[in-house]
């Protein structure tokens, strides 16, 4: 056995070498990494007893790719390509034994080997389109010379990981190992490719699928148009894409340079140093400073849900779907039987397009218990109270928990607006209170903001976190402030948005400049399919904004077929002329005559103070960094992730421009404006949100 470097190692088994890598925690390609296969390689093909050549990694896995950390800065060392040069020209059958997953430069590397065989359990794609690349290492250009243009369109703007076994049939791998088995059955297959004499096959060299496709160019067109809604504003989806023509139209050497050219492009384009952000971003949310990873946790085997209503039952499918109990409580048994009603439609829904197995259905089913009464919750591991937004009745519900729920458990409220310390004092135990702010529809939204009470003990939140990524969200900790820290900032762009059409734009124009900045929908359009009278009473309303009007009107959204705008049968939205007008006079009654407003400033209307906002979060310690601002409104409001988040586009514009224009709508139009103290000292000293 050689040691090559810290993170590789070689020997030799008869005539076969085995090249081991072992670089926690992924085996990225980092320039060491690629030395030290480089050099490993070399040596064993320089080896006359050695025939033939195992690539394999110790750890979790396989290759993942590039390593992600080294985006940005100089290349140094060996290149990826020299890299895989020598391995697909080496005169010796190079074999790759993947367990875990081969991933973008992981996967790119795997095939240049002349054969790749793995375990069932492992998992091969090119995953670079979600951080905003395309596989730059001939990704592009191997991948559909093997499984076709088809599915190579597919795997590279989606970043699936495709199943072992599929990439089997597909001819990405050439033979399963058993489990467990991989470097003895990588050693016998490169026995068996040197005794039965095959080929040293080149994927570079295998033409026949991409020029199946040559001279069809409404393959591509077909999976632009099927595909346009989920690419937009996305530069990625399209650049591999391009590559994936490349590869059909032009000779090898050519599209590999144009892989690059692209490659390059993306690399130093904001869009991909956003998803880069995001990326890391999303795994940092999990470190919380003070609650150290050996925190115990409290198994939570049983939930209780208070509150059948539209979020009580989302919130219960999490825990059905995860294979968690759940008792759900509600006071009218219409009401419960109601909820029970919605959420099997919606499991039968599911199951109907095919992405849930009808005993699947049953299975999560049997988990589910209504129930009138709160006592029932007494042995549940975890209560989370899901109903309506009022103090008082809170209070008196965490009181009555207090008494009935064992010791031990913990106490959730999934207030979105509310103090959680105020809820947790009317208990006898605030260290077992926290919030858990789940969006609606708590089905299918990722995002679950954690709120930390003053009390919440640390076993609480680190539990909290943990099973939040055990019913699939993505959860952030955030500190008791009114609306935490989405809803807070929303608050802002909202504020905007209705003074705006005050100012002289429309409802569909703010809209469109934020559906343009790539939100799904804008703040108007948002409201509307919401409901304009959630929270409205209609024995209060006075006609003293413009909601009220509209509910007044019965225009309260798209279910009632009108509200800022028009609905169709289809509920099409179409510009209203009867709101245009309604809004024209209620701004004349407020004294506001209408004026052009560019488009730009529609956006930074909206947008910046939702920065500032976020600079006043940090500043009060409500989010732990600026980072988890940006992942909070990825998740849960549909920030477009090629802008990183709020933080991160903040960074890019320049936080010195940001100041300067809330300086200069704080002169305009006062103190909804107002600059936070830490975004002045951030432009003070040169710093940036990042830096934090
Ligand atoms: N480079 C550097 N660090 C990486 C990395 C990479 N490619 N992939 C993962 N890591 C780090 C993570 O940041 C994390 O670090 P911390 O523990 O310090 O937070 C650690 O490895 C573990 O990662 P996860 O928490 O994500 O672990 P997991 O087990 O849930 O998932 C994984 C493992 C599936 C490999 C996942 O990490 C992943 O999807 N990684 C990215 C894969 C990828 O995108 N590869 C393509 C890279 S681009 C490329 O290769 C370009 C090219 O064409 C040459």
């Amino acid at each position: 056995m050689a040691l090559i470097s810290s993170v590789a190692d070689l020997s030799v088994e008869g005539n076969v070498a085995i090249l081991t890598l072992n670089s926690p925690p992924v085996n990225a390609l980092s320039a060491l990494v690629r030395k030290s296969i480089h050099e490993g390689i070399s040596l064993a093909i320089g080896n006359p007893a050695v025939d033939s050549i195992v690539l394999i990694c110790d750890g979790k896995t396989f290759i993942a790719g590039a390593d992600i950390t080294e985006f940005g800065k100089p290349p140094s060392g060996v290149s990826l390509r020299e890299l895989q040069d020598t391995i697909e020209n080496s005169p010796k059958p190079v074999i790759a034994a993947i367990h875990g997953t081969a991933l973008g430069g992981g996967l790119e590397t795997a095939l240049v080997c002349h054969y790749r065989i793995a375990v069932p359990s492992a998992r091969c794609g090119l995953p670079e389109v979600n951080l905003g690349l395309l596989p730059g290492a001939g990704g592009t250009q191997r991948l559909p010379r093997i499984v076709g243009v088809a599915k190579a369109l597919d795997m590279v703007t989606s970043g699936v990981h495709i199943k072992a076994r599929e990439a089997l049939e597909m001819g990405l791998l050439d033979e399963l190992a058993e489990e467990g088995q991989l470097r003895s059955a990588a050693i016998a297959f490169a026995r068996k490719v040197i005794a039965e004499k095959r080929p040293l096959i080149k994927v570079r060299d295998q033409n026949s699928k991409v020029e199946a496709a040559r001279n069809k160019p409404d393959l591509f067109v077909e999976f632009r148009k099927a595909n346009a809604r989920k690419f937009r504003g996305f530069l990625a989806p399209e650049y591999n894409i391009r590559c994936i023509e490349a590869a059909v139209n032009l000779p090898f050497d050519e599209a590999l340079q144009f892989e690059r050219a692209l490659f390059t492009e993306l690399m130093n384009g904001v869009q991909s140093a956003a998803q880069r952000h995001y990326f890391f971003a999303s795994r940092q949310v999990k470190n919380i400073p003070d609650v150290p990873a050996d925190t115990p946790l409290i198994p939570v085997k049983k939930v209780g849900i208070i509150g059948a209503g539209t979020m009580g039952g989302g919130i219960a499918m999490n825990f059905l779907s995860a294979g968690i109990p759940v008792t759900i409580v509600e006071t009218r048994q219409d009401a419960l039987d109601r909820s029970l009603k919605t959420i099997r439609a919606n499991y039968d829904n599911t199951a109907k397009k095919g992405r849930l197995s009808t005993a699947d259905v049953e299975r999560y089913m049997a988990l589910l218990k209504g129930s009138l009464v709160l006592e029932d919750l007494a042995d549940s591991d975890l209560v989370i109270e899901a109903i309506f937004e009022n103090m008082g009745v809170k209070k008196e519900v965490f009181g009555k928990l207090d008494k009935i729920v064992r010791q031990g458990a913990i106490l959730a409220s999934n207030t979105s607006a509310l103090d959680l310390n105020e809820i947790a004092a009317a208990t006898t135990r605030p260290e077992a209170v926290v919030g858990l702010h789940f969006f609606s529809p708590a089905n299918v939204m990722k995002l679950l903001e954690v709120v930390r009470g003053e009390k919440t003990s640390h076993s609480v939140i680190a539990t909290a976190m943990q099973l939040a990524a055990k019913i699939g969200k993505i959860a952030v900790l955030v500190g008791v402030c009114p609306g935490f820290v989405g809803n807070r900032m929303l608050a802002q762009r909202q504020r905007e948005a209705n003074k705006l059409v005050l100012e002289g734009p429309m409802p569909w124009d703010v809209d469109r400049v934020l559906f343009d900045f790539g939100f799904p929908m804008g703040p108007f359009a948002m409201s509307d399919l919401a409901g304009l009278d959630l929270g409205w009473i209609k024995e209060k309303s006075s006609s003293s904004t413009l909601r009220e009007i509209l509910c007044e009107l019965d225009r309260r959204g798209q279910k009632t077929g009108a509200g800022y705008y028009d609905y169709d049968e289809k509920r099409q939205a179409r510009p209203s002329p009867v709101s245009e007008q309604l809004i024209r006079d209620f701004a004349q009654k407020k004294g506001k005559s209408a004026r052009p407003v560019s488009d730009e400033e529609i956006l930074q209307r909206c947008i910046y103070p939702m920065i500032n906002e976020a600079a006043k979060i940090l500043e009060e310690g409500i989010a732990i960094r600026a980072s988890d601002i940006d992942v909070v409104w990825v998740n849960g409001y549909g920030w477009p992730v090629y802008r990183g988040g709020p933080t991160f586009y903040a960074d890019s514009i320049g936080l010195d421009k940001v100041l300067a224009k809330m300086q200069e709508f704080q002169a305009d139009y006062g103190d909804d404006f107002k600059p936070a103290k830490l975004l002045v000292d951030m432009v003070a000293r040169g710093r940036k949100f990042s830096d934090l």
